[in-house]
């Protein structure tokens, strides 16, 4: 198969995840109403549009850091084997953080994540992501928080990528190979 030749199907509008991202953030709010400061945690790359879009309609004090998983590569499959590339600049130990990641798909990358995390004894934990493909799931990990749960297709945009390409589509779209 020519991977170069395939099309974007509309999945879901710029408008549709703006409303989800601001329902998300009055829940996340809402939930560490009294928090210090909440560490928002966005996992590379493809949170970035999403991290960026929902700590702007927070209304907590809040510090953003990174963390960097080794990815899928250039493939669409999963490598299950999850390794760190970037770790977090800051301390969580006794703060507040909230986990933001892209998509749950097997759940290797969220499920390692977070028990790196755990590990380093934050206060209050709460994990979202932008979207869920349950039918996908290899490992029991669930989001505390979930934009959009979809279908299992391959999805890119708001962030999201298929060999690195279609991350700044303002909307998401499923791939659909033509040739
Ligand atoms: P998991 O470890 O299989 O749950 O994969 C999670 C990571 O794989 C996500 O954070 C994405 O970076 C990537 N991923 C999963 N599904 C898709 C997709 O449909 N399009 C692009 N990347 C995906
Ligand atoms: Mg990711």
């Amino acid at each position: 198969m020519n991977h170069d030749n395939y099309v974007i199907d509309d999945m879901i509008s710029a408008k549709a995840i703006a409303a989800r991202v601001e329902s998300m953030a009055a829940d996340i709010s809402g939930h560490f109403e009294n928090t210090e400061k909440l560490v928002v945690i966005g996992l590379l790359r493809g949170s970035f549009m999403f991290i960026a879009d929902l700590v702007r309609e927070l209304s907590l004090p809040v510090e953003v850091d990174f963390l960097e998983t080794s990815s899928y590569g250039d493939s669409m499959e999963s490598s299950r084997e999850v390794r760190i590339l970037k770790d977090l600049r800051g301390e969580i130990k006794d703060r507040d953080i909230l986990v933001v990641e892209d998509i749950v798909d097997t759940g290797h990358t969220l499920n390692h994540v977070l028990q790196l995390l755990k590990s380093r004894k934050p206060a209050r934990m709460m994990v979202c992501a932008l979207l869920d493909k349950p039918s996908r799931r290899e490992v029991d990990v669930k989001a505390d928080l979930v934009g959009f749960e979809i279908e299992d297709r391959f999805v890119v945009g708001y962030g999201i990528d298929y060999a690195q390409r279609n991350r700044n589509l303002p909307y998401i779209g499923a791939v659909r190979f033509t040739g």
